[in-house]
């Protein structure tokens, strides 16, 4: 049946119910219409599918057993789109083998700050990079007929008070930094689904949010997909329906139904609001109806796990080359994470796991001399633990030993308090360290850490939360089987005061202004010239890379045209190995204040020892604009920005200059309060207004051609920064109001 036949069928109160789940996990279904539920179940990183009699969505109760991927913060580090469209088509293979039919993924806000309680989930603190990995995993999921439901849109970039808090957030922000990434998943995936979060955006649930629902993602991404709120999420299902929201979930007791039905019979909305909603949940029904059925998971799906880890762990130090471990000589393996891993989190991303492999076991497989001592357990130690590790410590050739945060320290519904491991772990790290300095720390958390050790550490192998088959990752890259090729999605600031929302997280009572505008991140850290403990996009590997011939199509293009860039990349060592390439476009714009570059594409290519291979990215309007609240549109200033392309965010090999010319003219809107100034900025109305100017100058109070220059500079300033209306009270009768008037009527009729 057609969708409007579909609907002339239905009652209003059919309609009604069709807004509100039949229970914690399934849409209310109407066979007779030919209307079936939808099953939906997390998550991002492993498929928890549940009981309807045993259902939670805080990661309590079981689920029937799946594969664990790595989480997002980890899998983010790959920077390989290929790869998360395969964990996304394996995600979507298990639901459609579950009878799941929106998967609950992938979870993709922002990284503002390292404190928020689920960044494990998240990708990265950049739109960019997190836009591209996140439509990816969406193509992957879909492909099999499962829609994706990315989430949490939007601003959810806190756990502290998330039901209740205000995110008080300007406009240019939100668009270039929390929406531009939910942009790319809904026109780029593009999604069929997208779920709405707890917090609100400046004084509205953004289930209720008519600007950024029906305006934005409706209107300007062409959203026609199911927009489900988060689980009770909702506040006012009237007021929800009337801004283009289709779902409430989880069902309640029919209140919510019966609430709709007398909206509609007071008129508060309309049932042609209500028709919208129930047009975009059939359309998710029409999506998923030929679901691909299929075997049930089995190995391979394990060994996509053992990709996507053994492709995303970061090398950050390698001091003295420790890496790769010969496994000849006598290991320390020291921490009890080497045996019972972390390799995901809390909440309602857990998964029931299929298999878990640990680091020790795997160790112990290529390493025939092994020595073990668990060093702490969970996060205390005693002396007896640390002196027992050093004494192991002292009699092996090398240490690795295993740290980070245990479960406890993050988790849905809460942030941490601080960046700092557990002070059990640091004390391990200094001891063993002391005994014998020939240390490997392998870090297992899901958000970045402070890292008082550092210097201490010859090697660091950032595996963060690795999912079920983490511990053959990490022993594969310890003694060179993989070559490691992660790289940084986040930065990692030397002390948690350094991130830019350190004064403002997680904000007073239930407001949280996010006062650091666009300053998110490396964006923050690059303008403050603040050096981090690892930068953005950082990542080492055992071969070397040399970059080459940058050539950038013309030097010169319009707003309108397209920027063809090229350039080389050589494995320049003996192992063969991927290499993340990153383009950052700089901005030389001192109109407007921008971040000193941004990420605007990237490449993660594979190459043998000796190879070399030619990239190619073709840039867009996009790459250079900026969001003009004005304009209400992305918008190019005309001037010079560079192209940089580099192995990470602070090291950048090759660049060159492009001019960039604007072919949309801002409208300077003149009044008797505009500045002088902007008038004289802009070469047509400096034009149009000089006449008028050149006659009433010489009856200025002041002159403009001190010979002393420091005054000429003063006067000049002076008289540049005064609006029109002063200017024509210091000249007085020579400039009278009717005058002043018609000069204003000029300026604007002009432009
Ligand atoms: C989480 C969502 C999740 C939902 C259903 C909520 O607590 O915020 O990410 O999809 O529960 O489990």
């Amino acid at each position: 049946m057609k969708t409007i036949d579909i609907l002339k069928s239905l009652t209003l109160e059919q309609k009604a119910r069709l807004c509100v789940g039949m229970n914690f996990w399934m849409t209310q279904n109407f066979p007779e219409k030919g209307i079936p539920s939808l099953f939906m179940s997390d998550g991002p990183h492993g498929l928890r599918k549940q009981d309807l009699n045993a259902s939670d969505h805080l990661g309590l109760n079981d689920s029937e057993p799946s594969v664990c991927y790595p989480t997002g913060s980890l899998a983010a580090c790959s920077w390989d789109r290929d790869l998360i469209r395969e964990m996304g088509n394996h995600l979507g293979q298990e639901a459609s083998q579950l009878d799941v039919d929106i998967l609950l993924g992938p979870a993709m806000n922002i990284k503002r700050s390292p404190l928020c309680g689920r960044n494990f989930e998240y990708y990265s603190e950049d739109p960019y990079l997190t836009g591209q990995l996140a439509a990816a995993f969406i193509q992957g999921v879909q492909s099999n007929g499962v829609s994706a439901c990315p989430k949490h849109f939007v601003a959810n970039n806190q756990e502290t008070r998330r039901k209740a808090v205000d995110t008080l957030i300007d406009e240019r922000t939100l668009r270039e930094i929390y929406l531009a990434g939910f942009e790319t998943a809904i026109k780029e995936g593009p999604s069929w689904s997208l779920m709405s979060s707890y917090n609100k955006v400046n004084g509205t649930y953004p289930a209720e949010h008519t600007h950024l629902i029906s305006e934005i993602v409706r209107g300007e991404w062409g959203f026609a997909g199911a927009l489900i709120t988060d689980w009770g999420a909702m506040d006012q299902i009237a007021a929800s329906i009337h801004a283009g929201l289709t779902l409430q979930m989880p069902g309640d007791d029919g209140t919510s139904a019966r609430k709709l039905v007398r909206a509609v019979e007071k008129g508060e909305i309309s049932e042609a609001e209500l028709d919208q909603a129930v047009t975009a949940l059939l359309f998710v029904i029409e999506k998923t109806r030929g679901r691909k059925k299929g075997e049930k998971h089995g190995e391979q799906y394990h060994e996509v796990a053992y990709q996507v880890a053994s492709q995303s762990m970061i090398l950050l130090k390698n001091e003295s080359g420790i890496l790769p471990l010969n496994p000849q000589k006598k290991i320390a393996v020291i921490g009890e994470m080497a045996k019972q891993p972390r390799f995901q989190g809390s909440g309602s991303s857990h998964v029931n796991v299929f298999r878990l492999v640990d680091a020790y076991s795997q160790i112990e497989k290529i390493c025939p001399q092994l020595c073990y001592a668990p060093g702490y357990s969970d996060e205390t130690t005693t002396p007896e633990m640390i002196a027992e590790a050093a004494r192991i410590a002292k009699n092996c050739d090398q240490v690795v030993l295993f740290a980070g945060l245990p479960s406890s320290y993050e988790a849905e519904s809460y942030d941490r308090q601080d960046m700092k491991m557990p002070q059990a772990h640091n004390d391990l790290i200094a001891a063993v360290a002391q005994a014998n300095p020939e240390v490997v720390v392998v870090l297992s958390n899901g958000s970045p850490v402070e890292i008082p050790w550092l210097g201490q550490a010859k090697g660091l192998l950032e595996a963060y939360l690795g999912g079920e088959a983490s511990g053959a990752a990490i022993a594969d890259i310890l003694f060179g089987r993989v070559n490691p090729s992660g790289k940084l999605a986040e930065t990692f600031p030397v002390k948690l005061e350094d991130n830019p929302s350190y004064l403002n997280f997680p904000g007073e009572g239930d407001r949280v202004e996010y006062r650091e505008g666009i300053f998110v991140g490396y964006r923050y850290y690059e303008k403050k010239k603040t050096r981090p403990a690892f930068a953005f996009g950082h990542g080492l590997s055992y071969t070397t890379y040399a970059y080459s011939d940058l050539k950038l199509e013309k030097s010169s293009l319009t707003d309108q045209e397209q920027l063809k860039v090229s350039f080389k990349v050589k494995n320049t060592g003996q192992k063969a190995g991927k290499e993340i390439i990153q383009l950052y476009v700089k901005n030389s714009d001192y109109q407007i204040n921008r971040a000193v570059k941004e990420l605007k594409e990237f490449a993660k290519i594979s190459l043998a020892p000796g190879e070399e291979k030619e990239v190619a990215f073709v840039l867009g309007k996009r790459a250079f604009a900026y969001y003009d609240v004005s304009l209400q549109d992305w918008h190019v200033n005309s001037g010079d920005y560079e192209i940089c392309i580099g192995a990470a965010s602070d090291d950048i090999r090759l660049s060159a200059p492009v001019h960039v010319q604007s072919t949309q003219k801002i409208k300077l809107h003149i009044t008797r309060n505009t500045l002088l100034l902007d008038i004289l900025a802009d070469p047509q109305l400096e034009e149009a207004f000089l006449p008028f100017y050149t006659q009433i100058k010489p009856y200025l109070p002041f002159n403009l051609n001190q010979k002393d220059l420091k005054t000429d500079k003063m006067a000049r300033s002076m008289v540049n920064n005064m609006t029109l209306n002063s200017l024509a009270s210091y000249v007085g009768r020579f400039l009278s109001d009717e005058e002043l008037e018609k000069i204003i009527q000029i300026l604007n009729n002009i432009q």
